[in-house]
């Protein structure tokens, strides 16, 4: 008995001495929250709970514990050895250990005076910072309770009278119950995209209401998707006369509700050097057969002109397992861009590469995605279906986005065809 108690004292005194103080919140963990939680985790953005204080966060402490553990919070879905992002949001492994060890010992509030200031400086409101102009849709949009509801899109002009840079876009709902995505594209004038479409009003593109598509991307809003801010020197280009087009995703939640979405831009002091464009590698043909539980599809884009890859964006369904990005150089060399291994169609993550890269004419994006189709998979709405392409959530997409930048002289046309070759004799002509 005296043995074992003497034994367990020197165990004692041994574990406080190896052991690092125990966490506390001022101290230790409020500042990994602000780095790495509240961005979200803050009234008005995307997480339902703030963690701003030690009475907003306690009861989380099991939970935060869990998520962080699970790697599921923050966010992040890249492979850590394929690429290095800038966006990067996973928590570096101390960072983790704190969390844990915080929630492991009684998430122990501490002495508020240990508390370093807290340095928020969110624009109310605004990620990007204050707009310098806001375009916003006229009137609200009534949600219904239930049903399916079809993709509807609002023209909005811009009333711009000459060409205009853009060096940051945001797009916000005022409903993120209901609102699944929105994207604000650009519609140059002259245009037939949408052309039946009333300026202002929501609408449902029919058969015959407009031929074409999109002249550009500008940003998008879902889940965990940052708003597209330009490096220095680089700006989007919105020309003189164009317009927004909003296309709107909402999902009936069980209760009617109105939603409306705005975009907020700040325009660029000066012309850039360079402009940014986001293109796609994207695959509209195929079929997922019925239970399959790993099921490939391949995308692929040239680019006929030299550029400079800045960021990649996997866009799959609720069937999307897993994505991965390569380049093929002229050469025939291919590398890897990213790696996403589980894919989760509640994050659309982009990822900003770190440095970005440069591309030579003739450059391929490759694009997969694994898709299952299979009971295994808790969001497969009906695994007894063949799934193809489409809008609605349970039929699927296969995109990879990517954005790149190219010198503000380098015309779009010569990076999406290939160059017309130079006018050949006209014994050897006659093969163009
Ligand atoms: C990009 C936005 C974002 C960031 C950054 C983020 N969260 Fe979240 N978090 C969410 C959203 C949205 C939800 C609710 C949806 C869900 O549960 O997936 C959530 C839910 C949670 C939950 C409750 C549900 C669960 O999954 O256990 C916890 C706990 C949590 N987050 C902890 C954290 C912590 C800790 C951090 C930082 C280390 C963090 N989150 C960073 C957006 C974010």
């Amino acid at each position: 008995m005296t043995l074992v108690r003497s034994g367990c004292t020197l165990f004692l005194a041994l574990g406080a001495a190896l052991a690092a103080p125990k966490p506390t919140f001022y101290k230790d963990v409020q500042p990994i929250l602000e780095r790495n939680c509240v961005s979200c985790h803050r009234p008005g953005e995307a997480a339902p709970m703030a963690f701003l204080n030690y009475k907003q966060v306690r009861p989380y402490a099991a939970a935060i514990k869990m998520s962080v553990s699970q790697r599921r919070m923050p966010p992040w879905n890249a492979d850590p050895h394929i690429g290095q992002f800038s966006n990067d949001r996973s928590l570096p492994e101390v960072e983790l250990k704190t969390l844990i060890d915080w929630a492991s010992t009684g998430a122990t509030e501490g002495n508020p005076k240990d508390a370093a200031p807290v340095n928020r400086e969110f624009a109310e409101g605004w990620s990007i910072g204050k707009p310098d102009m806001i375009i916003e849709m006229p009137e609200a949009f009534t949600v219904p309770a239930k049903g399916t509801i079809e993709y509807h899109y609002v023209v909005l002009p811009t009333g711009f009278t000459k060409d205009t840079w853009i060096s940051a876009a945001e797009t916000r709902p005022m409903n993120r119950a209901v609102n699944h995505h929105i994207i604000a594209f650009v519609r140059e004038p002259g245009s037939r995209w949408l052309r039946d479409a009333v300026p202002g009003k929501v609408f449902i593109p029919t058969k015959g209401s407009g031929e074409g598509s999109a002249s550009g991307f500008l940003t998008g809003y879902a889940p965990g998707t940052v708003p597209s801010q330009m490096k220095p020197g680089q700006g989007i280009l919105v020309k003189a006369g164009s317009d927004i087009v909003f296309q709107l995703h909402w999902t009936a939640n069980g209760t009617e509700a109105q939603d409306k979405a705005k975009l907020g831009l700040i325009l660029a002091k000066e012309t850039p050097k360079e402009r940014v464009l986001t293109l796609q590698a994207i695959n509209t043909r195929f079929e997922i057969p019925a239970g399959a539980d790993n099921h490939p599809v391949d995308a692929k884009m040239t680019l006929h002109a030299d550029t400079t890859l800045e960021a990649l964006i996997p866009h799959m369904h609720v069937r999307g397992k897993a994505f991965a990005m390569k380049v093929k150089l002229p050469n025939g060399d291919i590398q890897d861009l990213l790696h996403v291994p589980t894919y989760d169609f509640n994050w659309q993550l982009s990822y900003l590469l770190k440095e970005s890269k440069k591309l030579p004419a003739g450059s391929q994006i490759l694009a997969t995605g694994w898709f299952d189709n299979s009971t295994n998979n808790k969001f497969n709405p009906d695994a007894t279906k063949v799934v193809r392409w489409g809008d609605q959530s349970w039929e699927e997409m296969m995109i990879g986005f990517f954005a790149i930048s190219v010198p503000v002289e380098t015309p779009v046309i010569d990076i999406l065809r290939p160059k017309k070759k130079a006018p050949v004799s006209p014994s050897a002509g006659g093969l163009d």
